[in-house]
């Protein structure tokens, strides 16, 4: 299959061009504008065998249909945006602009093209803050969807563009994921999260064991959960890159859905920060602070419908082993 991937410098998108490259055949196309990804993360992954890599920029919408026109793409895999929470509140057309017009353009190529297959990186952020008391078996994809910052709602709207053009144009397929909190490195450490000033707990706490960090902060210790600080439910990065070759096999025979990709169970802050210290043999320093705005209590997935359509079984639901690859990865960078 010819197989475009936006964003394939970057985080996850680099966790599944490694796959890709590994375990198919698939002629792969990279483009990525290098702002928040890398071109030694290109350079890594051409170890494998070599593909092609376009440095381009997702809003320069006359050179993205130039590369369209050159090459017979069958299937997009979708991960470039923005995606800094708190920057989309101050500048939410950035996010407008980066993360729902240029998916947009994007889809509008994919149509003009006959592209059939078209994977989107989606995110729990566009479930909001729900209510704690309903989420007993965790959030499903049919809970209602309130955004509450322009981030999760560039990407709600990028969801709209993308159903609403699949009913009107039936050769045209998606599988919408909905991420939530992605951790972790591939297991032999040739990649992982580079991110530069990265929010992400395991993350943070995986650079302040390596003492690149002098320590870090707890937003909030009053939740309504165990022990008071936010749960969420981390999902190994080599388990979520899976799910997207999942995807591609499942559009050959199957319609068009939304799947939320997590494990389904949840862990708090202070469980995390304890799992990295307890990995990696380091107390850090940690302190506790104020809740942050829009941080909701508990956002855990429930991911039968992922499980039962796609087959989808993860390898790694362990968050031991998610914090280990990341704090050995943080070591090795
Ligand atoms: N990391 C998470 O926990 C998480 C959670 C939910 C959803 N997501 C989604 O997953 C996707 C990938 O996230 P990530 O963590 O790998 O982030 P990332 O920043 O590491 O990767 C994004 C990549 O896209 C590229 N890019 C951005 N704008 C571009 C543009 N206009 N043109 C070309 N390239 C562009 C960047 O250079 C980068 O390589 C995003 O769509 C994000 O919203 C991530």
């Amino acid at each position: 299959m010819n197989i475009l991937i936006t964003g394939g410098a970057g985080y996850i998108g680099s966790h599944v061009v490694k796959l890709l490259l590994e375990n198919t055949d698939s002629d792969v196309t990279v483009i990525d504008n290098l702002v928040t990804g890398f071109e030694s993360t290109i350079d890594e992954l051409k170890k494998i065998r070599d593909f092609d890599f376009i440095k381009a920029d997702l809003s320069n919408w006359n050179e993205i249909e130039g590369i369209f026109k050159a090459r017979k793409f069958e299937a997009i895999i979708h991960f470039a945006a923005s995606l800094i929470v708190p920057e989309s509140v101050e500048n939410p057309l950035k996010y407008y602009l980066n993360n729902t017009a240029n998916t947009a353009n994007l889809v509008k190529l994919a149509n003009d093209y006959g592209v059939k297959k078209f994977v989107f990186s989606s995110t729990a952020a566009t479930y909001g803050e729900p209510d704690i008391s309903e989420i007993g078996n965790g959030i499903k994809e049919d809970f209602p969807t309130n955004p509450i910052n322009p981030y999760g709602q560039s990407k709600l709207f990028s969801e709209k563009i993308i159903q609403d053009t699949a009913k009107a144009n039936p050769e045209f397929k998606y599988v919408i994921f909905r991420y939530f909190n992605v951790a972790g490195a591939a297991p032999d450490l040739s990649i992982g999260q580079k991110t530069k000033n990265a929010t992400h707990l395991i993350k943070v706490a995986s650079e302040c064991a390596c003492g690149k960090r002098d320590g870090m902060y707890i937003f909030g210790t009053d939740y309504p959960t165990p022990d008071g600080t936010c749960i969420r439910d981390y999902i190994h990065v080599m388990d979520l890159a899976d799910a997207h070759i999942k995807a591609l096999e499942y559009l050959e025979n199957n319609e068009s859905d939304i799947f939320n990709v997590g494990y389904g169970k949840g862990a708090s802050v202070k469980e995390v920060i304890d799992t990295v210290k307890k990995v990696s043999g380091v107390d850090f320093k940690v302190q506790d602070a104020p809740r942050r705005a829009g941080d909701p209590a508990m956002l855990i997935s429930n991911c039968d419908k992922i499980k039962q359509k796609m087959n989808w079984t993860p390898k790694y639901d362990d968050l031991e082993f998610i914090c280990k690859t990341a704090y050995e990865w943080e070591k090795k960078i």
